[in-house]
């Protein structure tokens, strides 16, 4: 790997064995994909993994490090990001295409309010796509051309082909707005995954669940998808919000939280709620809480914005909880894109 600094030079990617062109400063996803091959990604800004892959020979450039995506062993198996990637000289590079994304048509069946700058959207694929709980897909309508967004499934993957989004209203963002402002029953869209690598393993240890905002979407999916399979680790649920406004499906908490079958406990922090509101409930920063929890024995689930994902990475390993251990999805937005 080479350092941030050094400049990108023509190069050629032999990506499973077919060599093409890359431009100077290019990333290998964006020349693959620019050769028209259908290289597995999603967020194309470093935030989801979805574009992981193999350097097997030569050297690349990074502009984001991949270590706080990534886990060690993927790491030491060569792993990098091929949207954050330019590669310096040639190279060769492994990928699973299998893992490709497939793309189905759909159709919106529903938007409803779940606060003020969150709605569900539940949608019908045409083609069921096979995805796990926690993965993503990239959705793009066709009333808007050209633009393509990450959502989490917030819903796990049901054989009639519906699916819930959680789309939370960006200021000034494209899709948001389209999808908070616009009369959307019946509307077109593709819908393109399975993507990601957020999804729950199987275990036995304690599960420590971090969401904030929309980022409840895939938490909720994976707890809904193990509850059907029985699932009785312990589970410790820590949602961070605002204010109260911003607390939302406070009823399917409660509903996973009374069918699971082992402990569950969930806890809303709230950030910024008014002093005097009467709000019993935990007040400051969800990072604040983690240490209540042994770190050190809990499998972590983190998801939200990155800033916030962050902070409590940090401060699980700060409590001594192994790197492996934690999983984690950045709701990252175009204007996060490091700078090529
Ligand atoms: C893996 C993954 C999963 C995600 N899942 C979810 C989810 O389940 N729910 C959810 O709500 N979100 C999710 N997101 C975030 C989502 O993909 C979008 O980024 C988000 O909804 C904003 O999209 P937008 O088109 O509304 O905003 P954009 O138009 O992309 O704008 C985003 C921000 O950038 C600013 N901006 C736009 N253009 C520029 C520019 N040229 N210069 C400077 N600033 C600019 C905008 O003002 C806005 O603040 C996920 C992201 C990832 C990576
Ligand atoms: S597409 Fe590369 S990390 Fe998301």
């Amino acid at each position: 790997m080479l350092p941030f600094f050094s400049r990108g030079k023509p190069a050629n990617a032999t990506i499973n064995g077919r060599t093409i062109a890359v431009l100077p400063r290019e990333t290998l996803l964006t020349a693959a994909l620019r050769n028209g091959m259908a290289f597995p990604h999603g967020c194309r800004v470093g935030g989801c993994a979805g574009c992981k892959c193999r350097l097997v020979q030569g050297r690349v450039r990074q502009l984001r490090s991949a270590s706080y995506i990534l886990s060690d062993q993927d790491l030491d198996a060569g792993c990098i990001l091929a949207c954050q990637s330019v590669p310096h000289g040639d190279v060769r590079i492994e990928v699973d295409m299998a893992a490709a994304a497939r793309r189905s048509r759909a159709r919106v069946l529903s938007r409803e309010p779940l606060t003020h700058d969150i709605v569900r959207l539940r949608v019908q694929l045409e083609e069921a796509l096979p995805y796990r709980a926690g993965q993503f897909a990239m959705l793009a309508f066709d009333a808007l051309p050209g633009v393509e967004r990450s959502y989490s499934f917030a819903s796990p993957a049901a054989p009639d082909g519906q699916a819930l989004f959680f789309i939370r209203q960006v200021p000034g963002g494209v899709f948001s707005s389209f999808v908070h402002g616009e009369v959307l029953a019946g509307e077109p869209l593709s819908v393109t995954g399975p993507l990601g690598d957020f999804w729950l393993r199987p275990g036995a240890a304690p599960l420590l669940m971090v969401a904030g905002g929309s980022g409840l979407a895939p938490v909720l999916a994976m707890l809904a998808e193990r509850l059907g399979e029985r699932d009785a680790r312990p589970v410790a649920l820590l949602l961070g919000a605002r204010t109260q406004q911003d607390l939302y499906e406070q009823e399917a908490i409660a509903g996973l939280q009374a069918q699971w079958q082992g402990a569950f406990t969930y806890r809303p922090v709230l950030s910024a709620e008014p002093c005097g509101s009467g709000w019993p409930g935990a007040r400051g920063l969800v990072a604040d809480f983690v240490a209540e929890h042994d770190a050190r024995n809990a499998d972590a689930y983190l998801c939200g914005p990155p800033a916030m994902v962050d902070a409590v990475q940090r401060r699980l390993l700060a409590l001594g909880a192994a790197p492996a251990r934690i999983r984690a999805d950045r709701f990252t937005t175009l204007n996060e894109a490091p700078a090529v």
